[in-house]
């Protein structure tokens, strides 16, 4: 297949790239390298399959370019990764996020329409969701959605961007299938040491915590230890990047024409953000400073998936559940990575 992958410079987009082209797909990666790394495509280039990859630098907003690379490349299927993604950046600049998250996916979809790409992969968020009541914890893709970040409601407009697309192909009698992936946390690197998470700065769980344990920060902050959760801290459900993007290529493979799928990526297990911390302290050994401090905008307090739709239609499941394997698997990168792709 022909695939264009949006954000194929970034931290899960470049794990997918390197996936397809280990399954023999041609991909076209398009990056603005405003958060992306060119320093990925080289790697990826220099790998067996790499004569398969073309990047473009690109922004995916614009239209007309998008648009003459989809055609040019005859590209059957799009994984759209490119966005902004950190939830108390996007609670500080709203617009910044819409433009980024929203107007730019208009126009992606603007040219796949134009060209007729029938397939669509997108990455959603559990960010969706917003807090759902206790009862429906586990979270099933049929949950009310109610974000509580701007961030979560541009991944929502994006769900209803391609609903209202699917629908008008439909009526244009237009084959078009797509899928909202609902990712939970996504974490760990590319278990061959290629490929790390290098975000600037960097405002995640994990690759904090494992920055304070290597000494690359003084120490880390919990934000809210009075939430409703056994120990105060806020409860996420980490799911590797792997088994993420293992998921992107079943659902890629699967869709047909009419397709509007939903579902929702983790392993259906949560963990607290002490947990994160002692887990990080057993993996590597150190012992780092922790300080409490004020609640961030925007954070649900508990969120873990029930994975169960993707088990049931494509027979995806995460193989990677133990939050120790997720965290080995970001430390190894980091431990030869200090300066992440700089190094
Ligand atoms: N946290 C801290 N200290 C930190 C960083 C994070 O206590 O230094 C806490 C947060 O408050 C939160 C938990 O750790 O309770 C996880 O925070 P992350 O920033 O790692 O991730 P989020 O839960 O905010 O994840 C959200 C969405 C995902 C989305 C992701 C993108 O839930 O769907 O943002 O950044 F993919």
């Amino acid at each position: 297949m022909n695939v264009l992958v949006t954000g194929g410079a970034g931290y899960i987009g470049s794990h997918a790239v390197q996936r397809l082209l280990r399954d023999g797909h041609q991909v076209v990666a398009l990056d603005s390298l405003i958060r992306g790394h060119a320093r990925t495509m080289e790697l990826l280039r220099e790998r067996p399959g790499g004569d398969r990859l073309t990047f473009v630098r690109a922004d995916v907003g614009d239209r007309s370019l998008v648009e003459s690379v989809l055609r040019a490349h005859k590209i059957d299927g799009v994984m759209h990764f490119a966005a902004l993604a950190a939830v108390g950046e996007s609670v500080d600049f709203p617009m910044l996020y819409y433009r980024n998250n929203v107007s730019a996916m208009i126009a992606l979809l603007d040219a796949c329409d134009a060209v007729g790409v029938e397939r669509f992969v997108f990455s959603s968020s559990c960010a969706t969701y917003g807090q759902p009541p206790d009862a429906m914890v586990p979270i099933p893709e049929h949950c009310p959605k109610s974000p509580m970040s701007p961030y979560g409601m541009t991944k929502l407009h994006g769900e209803h961007l391609l609903a209202d697309l699917s629908e008008s192909c439909a009526r244009r009698k237009r084959p078009f299938g797509f899928a909202a992936l609902r990712y939970f946390n996504v974490a760990g690197c590319d278990r061959t040491g290629l490929l790390g998470e290098d975000h600037d700065p960097e405002t995640h769980i994990i690759p904090v915590v494992l920055q304070a344990a290597l000494l690359r920060r003084e120490s880390v902050a919990i934000f809210g230890t009075d939430y409703p959760t056994p120990d105060g801290t806020c409860v996420r459900d980490y799911v590797h990047v792997e088994d993420l993007v293992d998921a992107h290529v079943a659902v890629l493979g699967a869709l047909t024409a009419g397709d509007r799928r939903a579902y929702n990526l983790g392993i259906g297990k949560g963990y607290s953000v002490r947990e994160i911390i002692r887990a990080v302290r057993e993996v590597t050994k150190v012992d780092f400073k922790v300080v409490e401090k004020e609640r961030r905008a925007g954070d649900p307090p508990r969120l873990f998936a029930d994975p169960s739709s993707i088990r049931r239609d494509l027979g995806w499941r995460a193989s990677v559940t133990d939050l120790h394997d997720i965290i080995a698997s970001a430390h190894r990168w980091f431990l030869e990575h200090p300066r992440g792709y700089r190094s």
